[in-house]
């Protein structure tokens, strides 16, 4: 038996730069894993086999779920037809653009590859991701990124600082493909945080300044959808966060602080008011 843990993401600034001719839309922004994490338990099965287990009863335990996909998309890469049983332990939040079902997907690629001695390069690894969606070859390997394209370029960058995370997740659920259809042009036209990106280097990129400009172009359709969102980020203020942004298409927030006491004082504001709430770390390896 193996267990593994599939980090969450948090979007630090998220731009569309366009629609592409395949349908898609190009993107800027920089991705970080954080230690919020979905468990996967590995264990043997009979040849051919794929038995999958999820504790969560309202997401697809069947085909449809990202982690079969992967097996599936795994084997016909490498002709192995050994059987695999994998239990997920659900508890980074669903439709809230925080990754989790494409870091399940891709910590079953890196698992399978170990455990079945695949012999996998990262990059064969992440090329197989992105048949499976367009967040998944960032999780192929942990840490800060800047990821352009559709999500598969990717360049991996320091991160000295510290800073702790209060992520608030909505009741509500986002769907991606429905953002990326009804996001509005507004930030995109001032286009600061690509500017920003473009004018630095990304190998020394300050936290500080960083967080100045922690746009995300989704962040205009979700507080027109979602009024309770702007009391979100209005109370992050109040609470002494350093900056506030929305992580992906939503329907995550997330505060970022200087320390865990001014952390945890915005968690339990948030609780009070009955809200879900995480208190987080980047996770760089
Ligand atoms: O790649 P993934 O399956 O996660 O994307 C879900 C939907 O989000 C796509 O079908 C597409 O409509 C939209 N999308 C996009 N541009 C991206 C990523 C996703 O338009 N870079």
């Amino acid at each position: 038996m193996i267990v593994e843990k599939a980090p969450a993401k948090l979007n630090l600034g998220l731009q569309i730069l366009g629609k592409r001719p395949d349908g898609y839309h190009d993107l800027i922004s920089i991705f970080q894993t954080i230690d919020l994490c979905d468990h996967l338990i590995f264990d043997v099965a009979k040849k051919g086999q794929t038995i999958f287990h999820c504790d969560d009863p309202k997401l697809p335990s069947g085909p449809d779920n990202l982690v079969c996909q992967a097996v599936e998309v795994f084997r016909q890469a490498t002709d192995i037809d050994e059987g695999i049983q994998i239990r997920l332990e659900k508890h980074i939040p669903y439709g809230a653009g925080l990754g989790g079902g494409s870091s399940d997907a891709a910590t079953v690629l890196l698992a399978l590859n170990r455990i079945w001695n695949a012999g996998l390069s990262l990059d064969q690894l992440r090329d197989l991701g992105l048949n499976l969606g367009s967040d998944v070859p960032f999780f192929i390997q942990k840490g800060t990124a800047l990821v352009q394209g559709r999500g598969e370029r990717l360049r991996y960058i320091p991160w000295h600082g510290h800073v702790v995370y209060v992520l608030v997740a909505p009741e509500f659920e986002v769907a991606t493909g429905w953002a990326y259809g009804n996001y509005k042009k507004a930030l995109t036209e001032k286009g600061g945080y690509a500017t920003f990106l473009n004018c630095v280097n990304p190998d020394e990129i300050y936290i500080s300044e960083l967080l100045q400009h922690l746009e995300n172009d989704f962040l205009p359709l979700i507080l027109q959808t979602h009024s309770e969102v702007s009391q979100i980020l209005e109370a992050f203020k109040k609470n002494d966060a350093l900056s506030a942004s929305l992580s992906g298409s939503g329907s995550t927030l997330y505060g970022v602080f200087e320390d865990q006491k001014a952390a945890e004082n915005a968690v339990s504001a948030f609780e009070s008011k009955g809200y879900r709430v995480f208190l987080c770390h980047p996770m760089l390896s």
